[in-house]
């Protein structure tokens, strides 16, 4: 009880959205959103994805923000305090951050790189062919730059919430929403002519983007678009990471839930479709379609510098302000990802912010440097289940996103849907007496349709739905 009348807390509203938008829009947003909407014929994955945000994304968002602020606990703790015999979801809803946070930071030590190469006017060197596996596979510069990542967002969360967390927030997104905005804009007015004489412009990439594909669509490939987009969506708003019931324990009791969970909402989407503004275009116009499969790293870490070199003399500028916009969102989501973490030590073992933040940044170098060696001393490569190849990182991603997410997704939606019963959430979000307005979808959702939903998506990510 003295521990929940000291916790800490956001200050307002306004500190609350920016910190959860923060974590929200991250790496998922910028290099996984842009390729599966290409992939999966552009205006249909968008309109998916708009159609689960605002009803599955919702659903879950909300669950969390509430469990959060009414247990006023960590998510290891939380789940205990609802229903004691669920404490294991909370153990699963904890370990999943503890995985992602050291890749995350690996991957942020990369971002740190090509914002140098950048600054330092190298971008023509990153744009080479081997640039980006020279740099990971090497012995040092990997780890140095991880650690360098992961410094700053552990003194991040050593400051606190208000003095860290929601500062950090406060100064970072403005300026994020406003790089988005810009590239985003510049991507549409670029135009290019390639050596074949072919001329390609950011409109018709845009275009590519936003119409849907429809030709040849088949049962099996909407289901297996509903599903690229359902998964973005999880790891995109940041839900069964543990984060938003962290986030939410900061909530005041006085805030409205609702509004709030509609900010974030938006401000997630938003930034996810912006960036497929700012990156197919760009993409389109320098590599025509082709160019448009890459995903994931090789179209952030190869594809884009090779963009960023054909636009000339201003592709040094451009490329420092992309990357300098990557680091912000990759920051304000790894520091979510570390605080899900320290929140959870702080509240189990009774430990001290600074103590908690020291141990949880022991075991992600640790994590971060065995990811490292994973191109170098470490190397394999293995087929998972779901068809990928993959190194360390990328079973570490498997692991914790396809894999444990899923399955707590589908426990919060039996503890809550069928054991406490939506009403406990409804109440939560209603005590200030704001008007929970789809509490009618919400209680469906919780109860059959997000489950199910999640069962498909768990079954095909392990590899056992191949039907669809
Ligand atoms: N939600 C964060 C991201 O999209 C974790 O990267």
């Amino acid at each position: 009880m003295k521990q929940e009348k000291n916790r800490n807390s956001f200050s307002g509203s306004i500190g609350f959205v920016l910190a959860a938008a923060g974590s929200a829009v991250g790496l998922g947003n910028i290099w996984r959103f842009p390729y599966l909407a290409a992939k999966d014929g552009g205006g249909l994955f968008l309109v998916l994805y708009l159609i689960l945000a605002l009803t599955f994304g919702f659903t879950l968002l909300t669950t969390e923000v509430a469990i959060g602020r009414k247990t006023k606990q960590s998510p290891l703790t939380a789940y205990g305090k609802l229903r004691e015999k669920w404490k294991f979801l909370g153990v699963l809803a904890c370990l999943v951050p503890m995985i992602i946070l050291p890749y995350y930071c690996v991957i942020g030590g990369w971002v740190v790189k090509y914002l140098l190469a950048f600054l330092t006017g190298d971008g023509k060197a990153a744009a080479q062919d081997g640039y980006f596996t020279d740099f990971i596979t090497a012995d040092v510069e990997p780890m140095i730059l991880m650690l360098v990542f992961m410094f700053i967002v552990a003194f991040i969360i050593f400051r606190g919430v208000n003095r860290g967390i929601e500062a950090s927030s406060k100064i970072i997104m403005p300026i994020l929403l406003l790089l988005v905005i810009g590239i985003a804009v510049f991507s549409l007015t670029i135009q290019h002519t390639d050596e074949s004489g072919v001329a390609r412009n950011g409109m018709e990439g845009f275009l590519i983007y936003i119409i849907p594909d429809l030709k040849g669509l088949t049962v099996k490939g909407f289901f297996s678009v509903l599903v690229d987009a359902m998964g973005q969506l999880f790891f995109s708003l940041s839900i069964a990471m543990g984060i938003m019931i962290a986030y939410g324990s900061y909530v005041r009791d006085d805030a409205n839930l609702v509004r709030s969970i509609n900010q974030i909402e938006i401000c997630d989407t938003v930034v996810a479709f912006l960036a497929g503004v700012m990156i197919i275009p760009a993409v389109y116009t320098f590599m025509g379609r082709e160019g448009m499969a890459a995903s994931g790293p090789s179209l952030m870490f190869v594809s884009l510098p090779k963009v960023f070199d054909a636009m000339g003399s201003a592709g040094n500028i451009v490329g420092f302000l992309f990357f300098a916009m990557v680091l912000f969102a990759a920051l304000t989501s790894a520091v979510s990802v570390m605080e899900a973490v320290v929140s959870s030590l702080m509240d189990e073992f009774h430990l001290t912010r600074m103590k908690a933040a020291i141990v949880e940044t022991i075991i992600a170098v640790i994590g971060g440097i065995v990811v490292c060696l994973g191109y170098n001393h470490l190397y394999f490569d293995i087929v998972l289940p779901n068809g990928a190849h993959a190194q360390i990182l990328d079973i570490m991603d498997y692991i914790s996103n396809n894999c444990l997410m899923p399955i707590v997704a589908i426990g919060t939606c039996i503890l809550i849907g069928w054991i406490t019963t939506p009403r406990l959430i409804i109440d939560e979000v209603e005590k200030t007496g704001c008007r929970f307005g789809r509490k009618t979808l919400y209680i469906i959702m919780i109860r059959f349709i997000a489950p199910a939903l999640l069962v498909i998506l768990l079954l095909k990510s392990v590899g056992l739905l191949t039907v669809i």
